[in-house]
């Protein structure tokens, strides 16, 4: 099995920004309100001719830029999203098009805020197998085509961006050990109902606004503090290493007051864990690429450093990745 690890990074945030501000002129909110309940205070928003695969080939460029690696010479590129251009083809094909990335066998991954780090390890999977030598995974959402603007419960914590990495074999560190797990009985807490097959796109399902995110959150709150814990610590034991060996931990950022109650958890000094919630809201599958990416460009992880990644999200689906630097 081949040592695998991450070699460039990129990210792509859109240029509009809504802040607390704005939404309290749509919805019965205050910035209070969702300052203190969520650690938000502003998210991107895309623009009207913006779609997912816009996000992601720019995310896609830069982490490929980063990692001296030609599009021409990909082998696979995983997209995860929920938020997909449209049901089929896959965004990872649109990306290969813009990229001009001919080689390369494309899939995209479904699997909610958690789908960064199920697409690493699915990347992992190939590379140390030797099946694929390289592979470009983003994480993408365009949450805000998907939220209801006329819900105070959702809509003041979702935002859109996208976040991209290179990873490939290496001679030492890369991922020392991965962890995922799922529980589908738990599925109505967050969803989608509309518009699948299900429940096809009709009048009916528009007038009952069932193409919005519909979530139980105060249920998914308990259960992410308990969940994120533990998948952290699983993915350590994996590893032979102890919470106190962790230099970054880059979680799922959905709410801060969640991240915090995990660090206490993990016995974590705030220091190590990377939060980018108040200027980006919860952004699904983009937000670990993205706070994996910034962390790297800030400084906050070095050569040699243990990162951790720890998700979350709808399926309920969950996954952690240990990386030496
Ligand atoms: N502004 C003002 N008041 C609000 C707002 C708002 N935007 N939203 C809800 N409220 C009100 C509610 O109506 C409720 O009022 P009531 O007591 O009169 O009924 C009150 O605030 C408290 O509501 P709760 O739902 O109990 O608030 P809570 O503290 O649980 O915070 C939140 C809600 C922020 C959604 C929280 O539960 C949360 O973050 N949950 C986890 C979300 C999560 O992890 N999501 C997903 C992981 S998967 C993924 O990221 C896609």
């Amino acid at each position: 099995m081949k040592k695998v690890g991450i070699i460039g990074l990129g990210d792509y945030l859109p240029k509009k920004i809504l802040t607390n501000k704005d939404l309290e002129k749509m919805v019965d909110t205050s910035d209070e309100w969702i300052t203190t309940r969520t650690g938000i205070k502003e998210r991107h928003i895309v623009a009207k001719d913006e779609a997912a695969s816009d996000l992601a080939i720019k995310a896609a460029k830069g982490a490929l830029k980063a990692a001296l690696l030609p599009p021409q010479n990909l082998e696979l590129i995983i997209v995860a999203t929920i938020t997909p251009d449209m049901q089929f083809p896959s965004v990872s094909c649109l990306v290969q098009k813009a990229l001009g990335a001919n080689r390369a066998c494309c899939f995209d991954i479904s699997a909610a805020c958690a789908g960064f780090v199920y697409g690493i390890v699915t990347a992992q999977q190939f590379i140390a197998r030797a099946t694929f030598k390289n592979a470009l995974v983003i994480g993408v959402e365009v949450l805000s085509a998907i939220t209801d603007w006329q819900d105070r419960n959702t809509c003041v914590l979702f935002g859109d961006g996208a976040g991209a990495a290179v990873l490939t074999e290496v001679k030492s560190g890369g991922i020392l050990s991965t962890y995922l797990g799922s529980d589908g009985s738990q599925f109505e807490l967050l969803m989608l109902p509309g518009g699948g097959s299900r429940h096809p796109a009709s009048l009916q399902t528009v007038e009952k606004r069932m193409h919005y995110i519909k979530m139980r959150g105060n249920e998914l709150f308990k259960l992410a503090v308990k969940i994120m814990a533990d998948t952290a610590q699983q993915a350590l034991a994996r590893a032979g290493l102890k919470c106190q060996d962790i230099d970054c931990l880059i979680p799922h950022q959905a709410n801060i007051r969640i991240l915090l109650a995990v660090a206490k958890k993990l016995g974590l000094p705030q220091e190590k864990i990377f939060l980018n919630i108040e200027k980006y809201g919860n952004m699904s599958s983009a937000s670990t690429a993205i706070a994996l990416c910034e962390a790297v460009k800030e400084g906050r992880i070095k050569k040699g450093d243990i990162v951790l990644l720890d998700a979350f999200g709808a399926g309920l689906v969950w996954g952690a990745c240990v990386i030496k630097w």
